[in-house]
């Protein structure tokens, strides 16, 4: 602060030369700038069914955003690059992978995660999920159970390949795959 009154005070004296002015401007416009610069933009998103707006540069990937900003953890982080499908999330009705989804890329769009899938854990895809007892770790099931469920909303009725295609993405370091399969018709059946 007693720097920037100094520069203030030097700048209004009328013995000061005019280069030592010229200098403070730039130096003045130069600290006007990183402070412009490092203000983070804002987001807003609806998740869950709620507003909320975040603060975050505009590449942070979602994931990010669900964890570390809004404590939504039941959204695992696998690869980071799209590959293991354990991120996934529900943008409008289309499972995307959160790893990937720059947040400036989403604004207002409506994102379902497996803590707003249902309210109480009875989506029919969760009452498979129990029934059939799918997991083991469980690590990569909520990004299953995402994925599961945006299939079943585009394709109620699938065959036993279109189950296999569509979850063929997501993967299980336990293989539970079976599982996972049988699941998915059962809720498919259930729906
Ligand atoms: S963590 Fe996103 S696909 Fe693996
Ligand atoms: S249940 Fe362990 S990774 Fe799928």
């Amino acid at each position: 602060m007693k720097f920037k009154r100094f520069f203030v005070k030097s700048f209004l004296n009328k013995n000061d030369s005019v280069k030592n002015k010229i200098r403070i401007l730039i130096f003045l416009y130069l600290e006007a700038s990183i402070l412009i610069n490092i203000q983070m933009p804002s987001y807003s998103l609806k998740i869950n069914g709620k507003s909320v707006t975040v603060e975050a540069d505009a590449d942070t990937p979602l994931l990010w955003v669900l964890r570390d900003e809004l404590d939504m953890v039941g959204t695992k982080f696998g690869c980071g690059i799209a590959q293991c499908g354990a991120c996934t999330v529900h943008v409008g009705d289309i499972a995307m992978r959160s790893c990937s989804l720059q947040i400036s890329t989403i604004e207002g769009e409506s994102i379902t995660t497996i803590e707003g899938l249902s309210e109480d854990g009875t989506h029919p895809v969760q009452e498979a999920w129990k029934e059939i007892d799918v997991p083991q770790c469980g690590y990569c099931q909520a990004g299953q159970i995402m994925t599961a469920s945006a299939f079943l909303k585009n394709n109620p009725n699938p065959s036993k390949e279109e189950i296999r295609q569509a979850m063929h993405g997501n993967i299980c370091r336990c293989a539970s795959y079976n599982r996972i399969e049988k699941a998915v018709e059962l809720a498919a059946k259930n729906s």
